[in-house]
């Protein structure tokens, strides 16, 4: 292609003109906050690599479920911490489960916020493997079709509870039919699946790990997650997702894969939510709490970048920073110049 004379520097650009041509621009609707739930009451227990998000109990979850609807965070989504764990991750589909019980109560006050829960066996085995495991020879693996069935039975519990959405982050095969089937098989068809179609067996899940205290106890997850040089892989798993009846599919983590992020969104044109993970969070908290990066703008450069690689939603721990920042944004950008 052949571009005409552009006259970059020479064009001046008031700060209101400069918004009108921007290209891409964040708003509260891309965002989705994660939280952590776990049991107890008054728990409110900061996670020390992720400064500013705690793990909650039920009850102190519900008042943070109200502020963050309150600055108009469209979405949540919801890890659990079980009382307890086994070799199945029962707790994980029990009516009784912590999920399940916050997911009722948080219905109860807020019944129009998006309440979307992450579907996976990690943080509910004793192992910390994302389902059941099996001998396989020498070496354990990921029963993948028993797990199947387990993460089955975990959204349709979740959505009996009144979730609006079921996000697999398991990267079982063929999880998102066996899902499908089982919410449609319940009453649920209207309930949408969110997968996390291209997850990378990536070291930026540190802090999480911590956080919901699933670190798996032998082995690791590359059996099951992408190898990060890899995305022809990322576009196969998307269109096998899709067919299986994905709505939304994710990329994960962020940063690193905005190629990954922007590939997808012009293959397939679908929804894409990209997922801003843990360490992304911890790295830039730690470098601002010393002082290096200023971490207002670093933030919103970075999200801004994740939209503009076409991701749609963005599940990030900074949702509500960027609310209050976006808010304190000057209405009117010559403010400062006609007095
Ligand atoms: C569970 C799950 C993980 C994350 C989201 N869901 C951890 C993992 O796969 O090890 C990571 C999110 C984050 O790092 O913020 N499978």
């Amino acid at each position: 292609m052949r571009y005409p004379i552009y006259r970059p520097r020479r064009m001046r650009k008031t700060e209101s003109l400069r918004r009108m041509i921007r290209e891409t621009s964040l708003s509260k609707d891309d965002l989705v906050m994660p939280l952590f739930v776990c049991p107890g009451k008054g728990v409110r227990q900061e996670i020390p690599s992720m400064p500013g998000n705690f793990r909650l109990s039920v009850d102190e979850l519900v008042p943070e479920v109200k502020e963050i609807d309150a600055l108009g965070i469209p979405a949540i989504i919801l890890f659990g911490i079980p009382e307890t764990k086994d070799a199945v991750g029962s707790k994980a589909y029990s009516p009784e489960g912590i999920v399940q019980r916050a997911l009722r109560a948080i219905k109860s006050e807020k019944p129009r916020l998006t309440v979307i829960t992450d579907v996976c066996m990690c943080e509910y085995t004793d192992h910390g493997h994302c389902g059941p495991v099996k001998k396989d020879g020498e070496s354990c693996t990921v029963d993948n079709d028993a797990a199947l069935e387990l993460l089955a039975k975990t959204a349709v519990s979740h959505a009996e509870a009144g979730a609006d959405m079921a996000a697999p982050s398991d990267m079982m095969d063929g999880r998102v039919a066996a899902i499908r089937a089982a919410l449609d098989e319940g009453g649920y068809q209207d309930v949408p699946i969110m997968s996390y179609a291209a997850k990378y067996a990536s070291a930026f899940y540190g802090p999480f790990r911590d956080a919901a205290d699933c670190v798996p106890q032998f082995g690791d997850r590359a059996a099951y997650q992408m190898d990060p040089p890899n995305s022809d892989e990322a576009i196969r798993e998307v269109a096998l997702d899709i067919e299986e009846g994905a709505d939304i599919v994710m990329v994960k983590p962020a940063l690193a894969y905005l190629d990954v992020i922007c590939r997808i969104k012009q293959e397939f044109g679908y929804p894409v939510a990209a997922y801003n993970v843990s360490g992304e969070f911890a790295m830039v908290k730690a470098a601002a709490e010393k002082g290096w990066l200023d971490e207002r703008r670093v933030v919103m450069e970075m999200l801004t970048s994740i939209k503009r690689a076409g991701a749609d939603i963005i599940l990030t721990y900074w949702a509500k920073h960027i609310c209050k920042w976006l808010d304190e944004a000057p209405a009117g950008g010559d403010e400062k110049r006609r007095k």
